[in-house]
């Protein structure tokens, strides 16, 4: 099969110094799980990683983080007692290729061995998105110009690490009579993990073999002889199964390799199932763009990282900032998720947006408690979020430009907007499907509850005669400890008057439903009164002289420093001015206002947004501050008809992670810039609207674009754009 360069990102070089950020790019997975692009025979300074989803596990001192899962991927080959290791020989042909049409991740090597004998080898592997538990890969070996033996060492490798920390203890294991698997626990957690594996080897010659049931690491060994031209096929096919799936996980993992309902071997078994699986995705989400191959490959990249990362069957996760392909973050969920990611699942796939967002349904309680922890009512959600939706951003890490010392960490303690942007994504996916089910039953106790949270966190400011909110950290994390941050303060009156008309919807649509809300949450009138007279006396910092609006209280007596007179540079402001000395100056790391502007648009009119975007981009770092703000900007740029300034940043998101424009993409994807990259072209470029009436299209198409199509769902239906071209471009309604 032919790959299509629209659909492929691939290397021609083996790149050890790079390996790290190639193995993010080259992550395959399910959503189920994920396993970064290591090879499988393994190098010194890789970051060989499996992360399944929702498998969190306890580090001292009281962090979690998701676990590296025992090393599924290990292949080794000797072929003729050479071991095949690219860093040693001599590399005559290699290329990697990532199909992102069916995240099929191949690798074709010619390799010459230090004692001068010449193989073939095609590596191809694959995490089913038909049956997410089942994992294969496989290797056809060929040598060139010798006669000789291949022998495979194919195990399960319980002895990983997360970056040093061990999270798996073992409790059994098995290489015999060709059966592999291993039994492993969270340490602290005690998740259940049953891995399975079978390993088969085909050949023109006789194979045998035996197994090495070294402890913690049971392998399987073949042996067969080929002669020159002649190919050996090897494959190893893995069920992996958790205790949060089913109450036995080894026993579920043995049996899905049951030879009764996986014949062997598998490959095409799986894979055609697989492959169907992949083309619904696509079928429903891909967007086209003639004219722009770079951003065409960008776009599908991006929605390929979001299709892997995404839970089908389970809506007790979410997904982390860094998806489930690195370290970054230990695998927390921030509003990186609602904000930036959920969007394109909204819109292409509610299905998943449904389950991401019932994870914060489950995890209210852990919500509830942050507010009592803080004295305050309702539900207060983690800035960073892990299994039970208690606040796990740690407190303190090391400084990054001095990792002898530490730097307290406040977002946790005071980035308040994140409970806000829930109810937003909670609305932006009631609008666009209509699921009033989902918000009479789980949407609206979230509401409520943060609403509360809102008016508790509220301070009235006497002699000013307005509620505040004091000591927060807006979007913009240059700035901490400010009071009014404009985008907060907008936010917790937008959420106090939406639940208040929720609420008289819910009693309008099912009064004992409203009866039992108002019963078992205590709502009683003065509450609700409260929510009232707190969202009409909130602060917003507008001045109608300019059209501008203050970021938070004070923002325009900070310095302000020419940006352009720093360059050229290759770090953040704040990491060339420090964190004190970035607080003192008006650079911020991603758009605020913009960001306000950008999803509630109805608080500015067009002489405002100008004003706003003209002021607040020439203050912010937009190549090296936060990997959320390229795709806002972009956006904002196209609704106010700037198109070179639109492509520009946008083709700045689209490299954040194929180019490694901030040098961490080795710590896992940026799934909010690959989630914005989305909102770019539809919302941006692609001029989507959607309101409770409708939709409408105002394209803003770049000019070397010859056509983009996009395609999303409204109340069910599914909507084609394809622009240029005829109309019509509303719903009827709109
Ligand atoms: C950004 C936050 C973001 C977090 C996780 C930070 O650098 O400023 O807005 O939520 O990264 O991506």
């Amino acid at each position: 099969m032919q790959a299509d360069s629209l659909w492929t990102v691939s290397e021609d070089q083996f790149e050890p110094k790079r390996q790290n950020h190639a193995e993010t790019v080259f992550t395959t997975g399910n959503g189920y799980l994920s396993t970064r692009g290591a090879m499988e025979e393994g190098y010194p300074g890789e970051r060989r990683t499996t992360f399944i989803s929702g498998v969190f596990d306890d580090i001292p001192i009281s962090l979690t983080e998701l676990a590296n899962a025992p090393d599924w991927l290990e292949l080794h080959l000797l072929l003729s007692g050479e071991v095949f290791r690219l860093d040693q020989g001599e590399i005559l042909g290699f290329q990697r290729v990532l199909d992102l049409r069916t995240g099929l991740l191949r690798r074709s090597v010619r390799w010459r061995s230090p004692m001068g004998r010449t193989t073939r080898l095609e590596f191809e592997r694959f995490s089913s998105l038909a049956d997410p538990h089942l994992n294969i890969l496989r290797v056809r070996v060929t040598p060139e110009d010798y006669a000789g033996t291949l022998e495979v060492h194919a195990g399960l490798n319980g002895d990983v690490d997360n970056e040093g920390f061990k999270h798996w203890e073992w409790l059994g294991q098995a290489a015999h009579n060709g059966s592999l698997w291993l039994h492993t626990r969270t340490r602290k957690t005690h998740i259940e993990l049953g891995q399975a594996a079978r390993l088969t080897l085909s050949g023109p010659a006789p194979i045998q073999g035996d197994g090495w049931d070294v402890h913690n690491h049971p392998t399987l060994v073949r042996r067969t002889a080929l002669q020159p031209g002649q190919t050996a096929y090897v494959e190893k096919v893995v069920a992996v199964y958790t205790s949060r799936d089913v109450p036995q996980p080894l026993n579920a993992a043995r049996a899905g390799l049951d030879p009764a309902v996986l014949p062997s071997p598998a490959w095409d078994h799986l894979w055609e199932p697989h492959a169907k699986a992949w083309e619904k995705e696509w079928a429903a989400c891909d967007v086209t763009i003639e004219g722009d191959d770079e951003a065409q490959i960008a776009v599908r990249f991006s929605l390929y990282q979001l299709l892997i990362a995404a839970p089908r069957r389970d809506e007790r996760v979410s997904i982390g900032a860094k998806t489930l392909s690195g370290y970054g973050y230990r695998g927390h969920a921030f509003w990186d998720t609602e904000i930036f990611m959920l969007p394109f699942f909204t819109y292409t796939r509610p299905e998943i947006a449904r389950n991401l967002l019932s994870y914060r349904y489950h995890n209210l309680d852990g919500a509830r408690k942050k507010a009592r922890n803080n004295g305050f009512k309702g539900a207060q959600f983690p800035w960073e979020s892990a299994s039970t939706g208690e606040e796990v951003t740690p407190t303190w890490v090391p400084y990054f430009a001095d990792p002898t010392k530490m730097v307290r960490i406040w977002t946790g303690d005071i980035e308040i907007h994140i409970s806000a942007m829930i109810c937003f994504a909670l609305c932006q996916y009631w609008t666009a499907t209509g699921d009033d089910e989902f918000m009479l039953q789980r949407g609206a106790e979230v509401f409520f509850e943060v609403a509360r949270f809102w008016a508790s966190r509220a301070e009235w400011n006497k002699s000013a005669e307005r509620y505040e909110f004091r000591d927060v950290i807006g979007p913009d994390e240059n700035h901490d400890h400010v009071d009014n941050n404009a985008f907060t303060n907008a936010f917790a009156r937008w959420t106090l008057r939406t639940a208040r008309r929720l609420l008289d919807w819910v009693e309008q649509r099912d009064p004992a439903l409203a009866a039992d809300y108002r019963a078992r949450l205590q709502l009683d009138e003065a509450e609700l009164t409260l929510w009232q007279k707190v969202a009409e006396k909130i602060y917003f910092a507008y001045d109608p002289s300019t059209g501008l609006v203050e970021q938070f209280e004070g923002y325009f007596q900070r310095r302000d420093i020419d940006l352009a007179a720093m360059e050229p540079r290759t770090e953040s402001v704040q990491g060339l001015l420090g964190i004190e000395g970035a607080n003192l100056v008006q650079v911020i790391k991603q758009p605020d206002v913009l960001m306000l502007a950008y999803l509630l648009p109805e608080l500015f009119d067009e002489r405002s947004l100008h004003a706003n975007y003209d002021y607040y981009t020439a203050r912010t770092d937009h190549t090296y501050g936060s990997s959320l703000g390229p795709s806002i900007q972009a956006i904002m740029a196209c609704r106010l008809g700037r198109q070179e300034d639109a492509y520009e940043h946008f083709i700045r998101a689209a490299r954040a992670d194929l180019r490694d424009v901030r040098g961490n993409a080795g710590d896992g994807i940026h799934g909010a810039s690959a989630g914005g990259v989305w909102q770019a072209v539809v919302f941006g470029f692609g001029g989507l609207r959607v309101n409770e009436k409708g939709w409408t299209v105002q394209p803003h198409l770049p000019a070397h674009w010859k056509r983009l199509t996009y395609r999303f769902k409204f109340r069910g239906q599914e909507q084609v754009i394809d622009l240029p071209g005829k109309g019509p471009f509303s719903s009827e309604e709109a």
